[in-house]
């Protein structure tokens, strides 16, 4: 039986497990445990145009404006065509999608969608409802839980496996396979305002550099216009959907932020965290007034649990403090329409992928479909290649464990969101690669360091990688790059 092992326990690296298990022999590694992913945290739902008012050619036209025709067509023409197959099967094996009373199912918006075509599961807890009903399916794949990926194995110019060490002390150990697939999501720990699970720390991204593996569009980070922001801090994700259902954006005296935006409220995730940013900068604080939402708790009990938890007052004064932070990676490994990278027998799914699906901007709860769609084209590629024979596991010699010359995780967190945020400068991305450049994360053994050194050392080479793309990308969706003598951002806010 041909080995495939899956890095990443997120709904990407399940589904593709799903679907190769009857024929492979398949392991799963996660650097945390099984309910550690961007995937489990997911509010907003996944789009598919299954109404019958709606088609996939909207879907695919909503898809490529909001990407700002960055996108690659095949890819979207893909995701939104074999998308509803996939989540028609869901259904059919009895995933419990949020359905209205009359029994059809409920179908929500999110920003830059023309119609209603977000599913949602449990409310606002679709990500964790969908990911454990797929790992509910999982019956005989092997879990590595609490073991991370140091190095990608080559040889002959194939993949031939990953070296892995268990968190935080393990020995390194080589895990030969067949066929690997890069599922590990993005990089918004980069970030210190993040929606990210703490596990997404670029990994993916960095092992695939550091094997020479192609990488694209690294300038395009998706920014999400509402993380719960208290004293200066975030706490998670405050989703789309809200704003789907009639909440309006804010400023401390109640003036409508974006009252004067095509789309207003429901524009693109770029146009309005961009419109945020600008705001704020000139002293205001930013809210959602929820005051229009129906029902608020029981449409959105995760959000709910999330204010409750941080003692906010939303059902008295209908407000909840706001603002943008990191959310998505539109660039990463490079993938064809079936997940191959540009190493044979490496495959990339999900978000830790860039097949072009997303553009310059992701389209709101694209992201669960794209896990799918592309974890079930990798599953068919992977099912018709040849196997190997692949080498007994080997464990690679002892080394010392070292911290590296790195900087601390929160001053490259907090350089980061000011030099690689929402808006970029030349002048700044020139410094912040200055700044880079004294640290060691390029020319390491990944094997030498600590777990908390690797991670600061993978978020570092991402964070050059986003740089020096951004230098020469010009302004493009979610990458924005201003003037360094423009002292305003070109949307000016009106009130
Ligand atoms: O706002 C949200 O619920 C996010 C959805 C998404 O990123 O797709």
């Amino acid at each position: 039986m041909k080995k495939v092992l899956i890095i990443g326990g997120g709904l990407a690296g399940c589904y593709a497990a799903v679907r190769l298990q009857a024929t492979c022999d398949v392991t799963i590694v996660t650097k945390g445990g099984r309910e550690e992913s961007n995937s489990m945290l997911a509010q907003g739902g996944i789009a598919a145009a299954l109404d019958p008012g709606d088609s996939p050619a909207a879907h695919e036209a909503d898809t490529l404006k909001a990407g700002v025709y960055h996108n690659r067509k095949k890819a979207v023409a893909q995701l939104v065509t074999v998308g509803p197959q996939l989540v028609r099967e869901l259904l059919q094996a009895g995933m419990p999608f949020d359905r209205q009373p009359d029994g059809t199912l409920s179908f929500g918006l999110e920003g830059a969608h023309r119609h209603r075509r977000i599913l949602h599961a449990d409310g606002d807890r679709t990500g964790a409802a969908l990911t454990r009903f797929v790992q509910g399916r999982l019956q005989t794949v092997t879990w590595v839980t609490h073991t991370e990926a140091l190095a990608l194995v080559q040889a002959d110019g194939e993949c031939r496996g990953v070296v892995v060490r268990q968190v935080p002390d393990g020995q390194p150990q080589v895990l030969a396979a067949d066929a690997v697939v890069l599922a590990t999501g993005g990089l918004g720990n980069l970030y210190d305002f993040t929606t990210n699970d703490h596990t997404v720390t670029g990994d993916g991204i960095a092992l695939a550099a550091r094997a020479g593996v192609a990488l694209q569009d690294m300038a395009f980070v998706q920014f999400h216009p509402t993380l719960l922001a208290l004293h200066g801090r975030c706490y998670g994700l405050i989703t789309e959907a809200i704003r789907g259902a009639g909440a309006v954006l804010v400023d401390e005296c109640h003036t409508p932020i974006m009252a004067n935006v095509p789309q207003k409220d429901l524009a693109p995730r770029d146009v309005v965290a961009r419109h945020l940013t600008a705001w704020q900068a000139q002293g205001h604080q930013l809210f959602l007034d929820i005051s229009a939402v129906a029902n608020f708790p029981e449409h959105f009990p995760g959000v709910t649990a999330n204010l409750d938890r941080h003692h906010v007052p939303f059902r008295r004064d209908h407000l909840i403090p706001i603002q943008p932070g990191a959310h998505f990676m539109m660039g990463g490994v490079q993938a064809d329409l079936a997940g191959q990278t540009s190493l044979p027998r490496l495959f990339a799914i999900g978000e830790v992928a860039c097949n072009g699906v997303h553009g310059a901007n992701r389209l709101a709860s694209n992201s669960l479909l794209d896990c799918l769609v592309s974890a079930a084209k990798a599953a068919d590629a992977i099912a018709k290649l040849p196997a190997r024979t692949p080498e007994p596991g080997q464990t690679l010699p002892q080394v010392t464990l070292g911290p590296g010359h790195l900087p601390a995780l929160a001053t490259l967190q907090q350089r980061a969101w000011r030099e690689l945020g929402v808006e970029r400068t030349p002048v700044q991305l020139q410094d912040f690669l200055q700044w880079l450049g004294q640290f060691d994360y390029r020319e390491i053994n990944p094997a030498a360091l600590t777990t908390a050194a690797l991670t600061v050392a993978n978020l570092c080479l991402c964070s050059e990688l986003i740089a020096t793309q951004a230098l020469a990308q010009p302004s493009l969706g979610a990458h924005y790059l201003k003037e360094d003598a423009d002292e305003s951002s070109f949307i000016t806010p009106k009130a």
